[in-house]
C-alpha cells in the first residue's frame, strides 16, 4: 500500500513531502520542508486536483494507479499553474491521453507556453459547475492568490474547499495530515506565516477579495496545496489568513539591523532592553545579515512595531537592510509603528536612507531617528530609550 490518506469516502490526498530541498522557489529556506498536496476524487468519474513538483515523489502514479484500480483519470482541475503544481502534468497526461484539463482561460494562457495540450482543454468559467456522479465540483475564481490564474475548487456535495496555495504552509506533514492530528500552535503557525507573508502576502488585497467570495459557504474541509488539511477547526485557519491579510497585528517589536561593526548592534540591544523594562515581553532582534528575509518578513508580519537600524555605507543603507526595506516597499506592507537608529563616521548615511524608506512607506513613526556619530555614548542611549519609551507608549494605547 502506498501512502495516501483518505479525506472523506472518496477523496484522497495524495500528496508528497519535500524533505531534501533546501530553497523553495530557490528563494525560501525550508528547514523544515514542505508538502505538495495533490488530490483524487474517485466518482462515477474520477478527477485529480492539482498535481505535484516535478520528481518531488516518484511513487505519485503508483498512489493514482493503486487507487483508480485500472480505471482512467477523467479531469485533471488545475486551480493553479505554478510549476510546483503543475510539474507533473506531462507526466499524467501521457499516462491518462483522455483526460481533460480543467482551467479557466488565463489559466490556458500559461498551459500555452508550457505544455499546449490544446485539445485537452476543458474550459471553466466563475461559477460554473462540474458533475462527477456524486460529487459535484464549483469553480471560484480568486485571481492573483497569488498568480493571475489562481482559482478555488469548491466540493458541494462534501462541502471541501480545494484552495490551491491559499490557506498553504511551509512545514512537511509528518505522519499528521489533519489539524486534528498536529501540534499546530507549537510547530506549523510560525512557517504557515513565513509560507503566507513571503510568497502571498504582497497579494493581501485581493486574499480578501477571495474572502468575499466565500463568504456564505459552508465549508467542512480546507485543502490546500501545502501543509496540513483542516476538517477540525476550519474557522482557526480561515480567520489566521484573514488576520495577517488585513495586516492585524501583535503587540510587540522585531528589531532589525545592518551592522558591520557592532555599533548599530549595540543601540538594537539597548533599545530591547529598554522596551523589556516598558513591561514589553514579545521583542526579536534580528541581524540582516545573517537572518534570511524571510525571517524578518515573517516577524514584521507579526508585530506592530518595527524598528529599522542600519550604519552608513556608501551613503546608503548597508545592503541586507536596503534588500529588506525594498521588499517591504514592493509588499506594500502596511500599518505598522516604525523607530529608526544607526552609525556613521562622515556625512551618514544609513539612517537618512531608513528615513526616505518610512516617507515611501508611511507607517507611523514614533519618534525621531538616532543617527549616532561612530560609538554610541551615553547620550545616543539616551536618545535609544526615547525610541523604546515612545514605541511602548503606542503599543499599549
Ligand atoms: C565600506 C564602508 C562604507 C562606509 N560608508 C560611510 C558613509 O557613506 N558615510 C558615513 O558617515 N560613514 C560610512 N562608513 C562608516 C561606518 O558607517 C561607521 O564606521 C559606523 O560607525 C559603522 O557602524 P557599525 O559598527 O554598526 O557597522 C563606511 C564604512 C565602511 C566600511
Ligand atoms: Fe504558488
Ligand atoms: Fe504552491
Amino acid at each position: 500500500m502506498h501512502n495516501t490518506v483518505k479525506v472523506t469516502d472518496k477523496v484522497y490526498w495524495i500528496g508528497g513531502n519535500d524533505r531534501r530541498t533546501s530553497l523553495f522557489e530557490n528563494m525560501w529556506p525550508i528547514p523544515n520542508g514542505i508538502s505538495y498536496n495533490s488530490y483524487l476524487i474517485i466518482d462515477e468519474k474520477v478527477a485529480l486536483v492539482d498535481t505535484i513538483e516535478f520528481g518531488s515523489s516518484d511513487d505519485y502514479l503508483d498512489k493514482i494507479e493503486e487507487l483508480i484500480d485500472g480505471r482512467t483519470i477523467d479531469y485533471l482541475i488545475i486551480n493553479h499553474m505554478e510549476p510546483d503544481h503543475s510539474g507533473a502534468i506531462k507526466t499524467i497526461v501521457e499516462k491518462y491521453p483522455d483526460i481533460k484539463l480543467v482551467g479557466n482561460l488565463k489559466t490556458f494562457k500559461i498551459i500555452e507556453s508550457y505544455f499546449g495540450y490544446k485539445d485537452k482543454w476543458y474550459q471553466i468559467e466563475d461559477g460554473d459547475e462540474l458533475n462527477l456522479g456524486h460529487h459535484n465540483l464549483k469553480f471560484v475564481m480568486t485571481p492573483w492568490v497569488h498568480w493571475p490564474e489562481t482559482m478555488m475548487t469548491y466540493d458541494l456535495t462534501e462541502k471541501i474547499l480545494f484552495s490551491g496555495d491559499a490557506f498553504g504552509s511551509f512545514g512537511t506533514l509528518d505522519g499528521g495530515i489533519f489539524d486534528d492530528e498536529i501540534e499546530f500552535e507549537e510547530y506549523y503557525k510560525d512557517e504557515m506565516r513565513r509560507y503566507y507573508s513571503n510568497i502571498v502576502g504582497k497579494y493581501s488585497n485581493m486574499v480578501q477579495k477571495a474572502f468575499k467570495k466565500l463568504e456564505g459557504i459552508d465549508i467542512k474541509y480546507v485543502c490546500s496545496t501545502h501543509g496540513p488539511i483542516w476538517r477540525n477547526d476550519v474557522n482557526k485557519v480561515l480567520s489566521l489568513y484573514d488576520k495577517w491579510s488585513k495586516f492585524e497585528t501583535e503587540n510587540g517589536v522585531v528589531i532589525i539591523y545592518g551592522s558591520m561593526y557592532g555599533n548599530t548592534a549595540k543601540m538594537a540591544d539597548s533599545i530591547a532592553r529598554k522596551l523589556s523594562e516598558q513591561g514589553i515581553k514579545k521583542i526579536r532582534i534580528h541581524d540582516a545579515s545573517k537572518t534570511h528575509i524571510s525571517y524578518l518578513i515573517n516577524d514584521i508580519w507579526r508585530y506592530k512595531g518595527v524598528i529599522l537600524g542600519s550604519c552608513a555605507y556608501n551613503s546608503e543603507m548597508l545592503p541586507t537592510m536596503e534588500n529588506l526595506t525594498r521588499t517591504l516597499e514592493h509588499m506594500g506592507v502596511k500599518d505598522h509603528l516604525l523607530g529608526l537608529f544607526g552609525s556613521y563616521s562622515w556625512n551618514g548615511g544609513g539612517v537618512k536612507a531608513l528615513h526616505k524608506f518610512y516617507e515611501t512607506i508611511q507607517w507611523e513613526l514614533v519618534s525621531d531617528p538616532v543617527d549616532t556619530k561612530g560609538i554610541p555614548g551615553n547620550e545616543a542611549f539616551d536618545r535609544c530609550e526615547s525610541i523604546a519609551k515612545a514605541m511602548a507608549e503606542k503599543l499599549k494605547e
